[in-house]
């Protein structure tokens, strides 16, 4: 006590100065580590210690979050989680049935984040009525990065089809470059795989096998035909692929060696962070098939219960800086993605975003904005690990056949169901 009252004066500028209520320190679990994804995390940083907060850190590199999660897993296990953990879909609500995430209510009703929010977002955010993780942004995951240099020298168009893919990538194979950049990851082979399944099968297709798993869609001819396109691209990777990170491949599109990526939209963060102007450098399509369709991935972060009441109000200051329009607008820039909220200017956005933004809308009217499976959106975590390991394998193993694949993926999906 009498500390605090010596001390008082001293505190009360230091207060004044930064504008805050009672500083706390919030730790941030989160994956972003490449270039593009860097930037826009010091964003988020950088507008909490503007209020006095302290943000302690704790990134886990790894593309699409695997590592991130088994760490947060110990962490969490050892009872000592983070403040916020960049956590996403229905792994918010394995979490929350568990107990350890905190009711943001407070924050969300004070500032309407019921009227900022699409439904397709406010959703995934709250567990049992109640938000309890907040979005930073909407991923398209359904895109085609394409170097325009690349396509002009083998004199083929950039495909819009995967019936034209083939000729175009053979053309690009012939005149010296890798057609197709890739990352020979799981969640990365997943990416492709599920472009694949919506590009040649469409929404309803889409949905009947990752987000209902309808047995009979899943063991469909159809669903053989994509098992066997998919495989056709590998021809079209380079031989160095294995476990080659995404923005790494990213940058083999940038430097002109590899004419395409199949990634979504935090590829551009890399266009971007390496001084690329979209429709001059780069240039983004949706994937082949996929033009009227959106496969979406929100980033979140799900806030944790705490005992501090400083480092709640830190935590409470993080969700409401994340909403706030400032945050939305910057982030998202950086990030590749759209911004979660709604009713933001697009003018400070480039072509891809607004392409985006279009195609999120669009898709919603016509029932083609669709849960991305390899990014946690469209299922459990346990079913997602089966669709995985099944894409995985076959992709990499050349004695599988399509329908040998189709039968393992009905079978690993029932059984994780
Ligand atoms: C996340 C993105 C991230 C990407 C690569 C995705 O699952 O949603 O925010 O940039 O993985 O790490």
């Amino acid at each position: 006590m009498k500390f605090k009252k010596l001390f008082a004066p001293i505190l009360l500028s230091s207060v004044a100065a930064t504008a805050s209520v009672q500083a706390g320190e919030v730790e941030v679990l989160h994956w972003w580590t490449s270039g593009g994804e860097a930037k826009s995390v010091a964003v988020l940083k950088d507008l909490l210690e503007k209020q006095g907060h302290s943000w302690k850190d704790f990134a886990v590199a790894g593309g699409g979050g695997e590592s991130a999660m088994t760490v947060l897993k110990s962490r969490a296990v050892s009872g000592n989680p983070p403040a916020a953990a960049q956590i996403k879909g229905l792994d918010i609500q394995e979490w929350a049935n568990l107990g350890l995430l905190t009711n943001l209510d407070g924050v969300a009703k004070k500032a309407n984040w019921d009227n900022l929010l699409p439904g397709v977002v406010s959703n995934v955010m709250k567990s049992g009525g109640k938000y309890v993780a907040v979005p930073v942004n909407v991923h398209r995951v359904n895109w085609l990065w394409a170097n325009p240099e690349v396509f002009k020298k083998a004199g083929v168009e950039i495909p819009t089809t995967w019936d034209n893919f083939f000729p175009a990538a053979d053309a690009i194979q012939k005149a010296g470059f890798i057609p197709l950049a890739h990352g020979g990851q799981a969640w990365q082979d997943a990416t492709l795989f599920e472009a694949v399944a919506l590009g040649m099968g469409g929404s309803d297709f889409y949905n009947k096998a990752f987000v209902t798993h309808d047995m009979n869609t899943l063991k469909s001819d159809q669903m053989v035909k994509v098992f066997e396109t998919f495989k056709r691209l590998k021809k079209y990777i380079d031989k160095d692929s294995a476990g080659r990170d995404w923005n790494i491949a990213t940058s083999m599109v940038i430097n002109g060696k590899a004419a395409m990526q199949v990634m979504g939209d935090w590829a551009k963060g890399e266009f971007t962070a390496a001084g690329k102007k979209p429709g001059v450098d780069f240039m983004c399509l949706a994937a082949p098939g996929t033009s009227g369709q959106f496969t979406f991935n929100i980033d979140s972060f799900a806030m944790f219960k705490l005992n501090n009441s400083d480092n709640v109000k830190a935590q409470n200051a993080l969700a409401s800086t994340i909403m706030g329009p400032e945050f939305q607008e910057v982030f998202n820039l950086n990030k590749g993605s759209i911004p979660a909220r709604l009713g933001m200017a697009r003018d400070k956005f480039d072509s891809c975003a607004h392409a985006s933004m279009d195609a999120f809308n669009g898709s919603a009217a016509t029932g083609d904005l669709v849960p991305s499976m390899a990014h946690g959106l469209s299922t459990t975590s346990y079913i997602q690990g089966a669709i995985y390991d099944v894409v995985t394998n076959f992709f990499n193993d050349d004695n599988l056949s399509a329908k040998d694949a189709v039968n393992k993926l009905a079978q690993a999906v029932k059984a994780a169901m």
